[in-house]
């Protein structure tokens, strides 16, 4: 059959295959297998007139932004596509007059500037995703990708880390409005994104749900939940983004299973004045909402990472206020 030779004969001659020797060679072949009757439906980067499909898939093996290539045996095109079957799987179709193939020597989505993804969660979701750390996304397919951090473990992965506070790091303190800025800096602490920020992020990429993690030494716990997937859990997104509306503590957050602090134990003493809410009657609707007190139970335990009003991890940030080398504040979206 052409197309077993045509693999065959990719696999002799791709310039990839003949150099790298320490990859299982198997592996390679067989993500490289053609698929009759199917075909990927748009995501085309690229489409030219190819007499016959090894011709088509080899300029696809060829081209690392190729993630695979469906040819149309009726009008002889071979559609060049940025994305695969397994990161767009609804647009994944039978249709007898084509042939799909995934290119197995393809740039792994978000590992290049070259071949975002539109988020930490589309990457993970693309089957891409190689642990926690840096990857390229370009959430508006601008064709202006940037760098970004993932975390790609925690409760399944797909989390794209908006800030971080990390005692001992270099600080320099900076609000932007932009979330194209702030997210390569996440090393240096004080890039706070603003509201109007954290609302384009919002609007351009989308998620649907903000988890917050903190551990300070002197305090000795651990804060860390996500709000719950669901309208409740909706709501604080919207408070950090839309609304002016304290939203409802209890029942709006999942506990992970590292957390072990009194804050989650205790949502019904949140909001100022205690009412079961997020944020703080006065404080908590500043443009900087999300750092500086997004859970108070008043003059007792607070989370916080503003440096001007303290450093808070479920303690009062007053006698326990003492920061130590490695203390950490994350905020992530997915
Ligand atoms: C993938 O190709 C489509 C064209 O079908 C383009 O609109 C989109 O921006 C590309 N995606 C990326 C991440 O470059
Ligand atoms: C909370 O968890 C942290 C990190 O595992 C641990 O160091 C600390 O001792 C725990 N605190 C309590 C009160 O269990
Ligand atoms: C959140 O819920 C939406 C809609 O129900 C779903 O599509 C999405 O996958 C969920 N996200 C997570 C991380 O579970």
């Amino acid at each position: 059959m052409d197309g077993v030779f045509f693999a065959v004969l990719l696999f002799l001659v791709h310039p990839a295959a003949a150099v790298s020797t320490n990859e299982p060679r198997n592996g390679a072949c067989r993500d490289n297998r053609e698929e009759f009757g199917f075909a990927l439906i748009g995501h085309d980067y690229k489409s030219f007139h190819a007499d016959n499909f090894g011709r088509c898939f080899f300029k696809c093996s060829i081209d690392e932004i190729c993630q695979s290539a469906t040819f149309l045996w009726n009008s002889k095109e071979c559609k060049m596509k940025n994305e695969t079957k397994r990161s767009r799987p609804a647009d994944f179709v039978e249709n007898p007059a084509a042939t799909y193939m995934e290119n197995s020597f393809r740039a792994k989505k978000g590992s290049k500037a070259l071949v975002p993804g539109t988020s930490c969660k589309d990457i993970l979701e693309s089957g891409d995703a190689q642990g926690d750390g840096e990857y390229w996304i370009d959430p508006t397919a601008s064709g202006d990708p940037f760098r970004v951090y993932c975390d790609m473990v925690t409760d399944g992965g797909g989390w794209l880390l908006i800030t971080q506070y990390i005692e001992g790091n270099p600080s320099v303190l900076v609000q932007l409005n932009s979330y194209r800025e702030i997210l390569p800096k996440y090393s240096i602490n004080e890039h706070y994104l603003l509201r109007s920020g954290f609302n384009q992020l919002k609007q351009d990429m989308g998620f649907s749900q903000i988890r917050f993690y903190c551990f300070k030494k002197t305090s000795g716990r651990v804060v860390h939940i996500m709000t719950s997937n669901d309208s409740m859990g909706n709501d604080v997104v919207k408070f950090f983004t839309t609304s002016n509306n304290l939203p409802q503590a209890c029942g709006s957050f999942w506990r992970l299973p590292d957390d072990n602090s009194s804050l989650a134990v205790n949502c019904h003493q949140w909001g100022s004045p205690k009412k079961n809410k997020w944020g703080h009657k006065t404080q908590g609707l500043t443009s900087d909402r999300l750092y500086r007190k997004p859970m108070v139970w008043s003059n007792t335990r607070f989370f916080r990472f503003t440096l001007g009003n303290g450093l808070c991890c479920d303690d009062n940030g007053l006698s326990e206020n003492v920061g130590s080398h490695g203390d950490k504040w994350q905020i992530f979206v997915r």
